[in-house]
């Protein structure tokens, strides 16, 4: 009952297909529950705030402790793709907005990559059916994952609206330099319009993590006091520290945790407490 809550439509066909493959032991290993596979949509609207950096740091973290992940890279830059192109599998992101694109398969390691490319952008003049047509896409591979990651454009086109409608979870990376109550009300109206206009109230916004974040800067600390006075409900508890393993890491197509570098530890000891925390707060 509280998976159905959780997972809304074909709970119980999900259900059934777990309990036939007789791996409900298999259902916790990874702090999540396998019953229905979780999307979580990393989005701000914002530009260079984190998105990418994070939401393969998370496709790294699921997949290390046993999840069967996907990672739509729904952005044209293809940033996700690039750190991420050894995991790639055999369907494209902008094929998640068609009618009938193919199974998803492929991938390694636990982790199937569907890939950014160029034209990811013709989808955002696709009319409102692509949106339908991803979240029913996404649907048919519930099965075969346990958690989808969305890394989004800084835009609010269609891609970014068919991921929020879409989620079961979204987390918004923040940068403090760059923190206006505006901007952060934006987001927030972003996700709850979405909410809204598509009958997901059931979809949970897990919050703004403050990331990239200089902890020395007293400008930055000021910010994220002023943001925790104002919006402390909405603000996820912990953050990413900025430190120079990340550009080195996503560069490298490995997480932070794997370089040896004294700073990359320290951040991978770091990154891997949220990263714990989100999949916590996904259930
Ligand atoms: N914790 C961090 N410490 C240091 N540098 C970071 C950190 N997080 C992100 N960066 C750097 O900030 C830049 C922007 O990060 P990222 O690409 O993840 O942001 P984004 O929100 O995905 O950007 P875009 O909106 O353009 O897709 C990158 O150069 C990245 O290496
Ligand atoms: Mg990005």
């Amino acid at each position: 009952m509280v998976y159905r809550q959780r997972c809304g439509l074909n709970h119980t066909r999900h259900v059934i297909a777990a309990i036939s493959r007789q791996n409900t032991l298999r259902l916790k290993t990874s702090g999540l529950c396998r019953v229905c596979m979780k999307t979580i949509v990393i989005n701000n609207q914002k530009g260079g705030v984190g998105k990418t950096t994070l939401a393969v740091h998370l496709a790294w973290h699921l997949a290390e402790t046993g999840g069967r992940v996907l990672l739509i890279d729904a952005d044209a830059q293809g940033n996700a793709t690039d750190t991420m192109k050894l995991h790639r599998g055999d369907v494209t992101a902008a094929e998640l907005f068609r009618q009938g694109s193919a199974p998803v398969t492929g991938g390694v390691d636990g982790i199937t990559l569907a890939a950014s490319d160029s034209s990811l952008t013709d989808v955002d003049r696709s009319d409102a059916a692509a949106i339908q047509q991803f979240r029913d896409n996404l649907r048919s591979v519930s099965a075969v994952f346990d958690v989808c990651v969305i890394d989004t454009p800084p835009s609010l086109g269609l891609r970014s609206v068919a991921a929020l409608v879409s989620a079961s979870h979204v987390l918004s990376p923040i940068y403090l330099e760059d923190y206006s109550v505006k901007g952060v009300k934006g987001l927030l109206q972003t996700v709850i319009g979405v909410q809204k206009r598509y009958g997901r109230s059931d979809m949970k916004f897990l919050g703004l993590l403050p990331s990239n974040f200089n902890t020395k800067s007293p400008r930055q600390r000021a910010h994220l006091d002023q943001l925790l006075r104002e919006a402390g409900k909405y603000v996820f508890p912990g953050h990413i520290v900025a430190r120079d393993g990340y550009a080195e890491a996503v560069a490298e197509g490995v997480p932070v945790w794997k370089l040896k570098k004294r700073s990359a530890q320290e951040a991978g000891r770091e990154i891997r407490l949220v990263l714990s925390r989100i999949v916590e707060q996904m259930g």
